[in-house]
């Protein structure tokens, strides 16, 4: 078998003196998709932070492709490749396309190739037609499919969602299922943490767990 894309071992998080995974291991296939459940305030969200370099974790060994890392350490490269998508995305308050457009710049493409990218992005959003709004007059949906877009354009090695619909109903639930069921499919390693059940019975995801402060997988 291969190697896998991306694994943790031995990783001990705790808050204070709330351990919410202890001696953890998780291993992620290159072009996988995974559904990541556990109840509240399991350490799911933590789990994916700690995934992107964004939390810091007491113990633990991380790998990515052929490069390994003790943590607290996180190589930066990983960070271009590495995408975490927060449950309640952050938008600066500039236009949606700014927003799609800023990572790509940050990484010196060339604004004819970020132009085009940021278009095709946007249309796969379905929000072609309001790429000039501040994101502050978005509604909630339209806001999470701003973020998968922006997400998206970056063409992430490994994408991680944070319960991308839980604050979503209706029309703009179904929206949102779409796109990740869409990313689900496409060439990308995805994790997403979620109790939706659309998610959750995608036959093309497999799932983990956090139980008992580890990470469970069905095979
Ligand atoms: N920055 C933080 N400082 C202290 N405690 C935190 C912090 N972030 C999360 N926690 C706690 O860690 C636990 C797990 O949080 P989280 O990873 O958000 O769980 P989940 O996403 O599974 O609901 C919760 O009890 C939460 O209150
Ligand atoms: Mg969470």
């Amino acid at each position: 078998m291969s190697a896998p894309l991306f694994s943790v071992e031995g990783l001990v998080k705790r808050f204070g003196e709330r351990v919410l995974l202890d001696d953890a291991r998780l291993e992620l296939e290159a072009g996988s998709g995974y559904v990541l459940t556990g109840a509240n305030g399991t350490g799911k969200t933590t789990l994916l932070r700690v995934i992107a370099g964004l939390e810091p974790a007491e113990r633990g060994r991380l790998a990515f492709r052929a490069q390994a890392c003790a943590v607290p350490e996180y190589p930066e490269a990983w960070r271009r490749e590495i995408v975490y998508v927060h449950q309640q995305p952050y938008l600066f308050r500039t236009s949606i396309e700014k927003n799609l457009d800023y990572g790509l710049a940050r990484r010196g493409m060339p604004r004819a190739e970020r132009a085009a990218r940021v278009r095709e992005a946007l249309a796969w959003a379905g929000l072609a037609d309001r790429r000039e709004v501040p994101p502050h007059k978005l509604s909630g949906g339209e806001t999470q499919r701003a973020a998968l877009a922006r997400a998206k354009v970056l063409d992430p090695t490994l994408l991680l969602l944070d319960e991308p619909t839980a604050n979503l109903d209706g029309d703009a639930r179904r929206q949102v299922l779409e796109l990740v069921t869409a990313l689900c499919i496409e060439k990308h390693t995805v994790v997403v943490a979620s109790h939706d059940p659309e998610i959750t019975r995608l036959a093309i995801l497999n799932r983990l767990y956090i139980s008992d402060r580890r990470i469970e997988a069905d095979d």
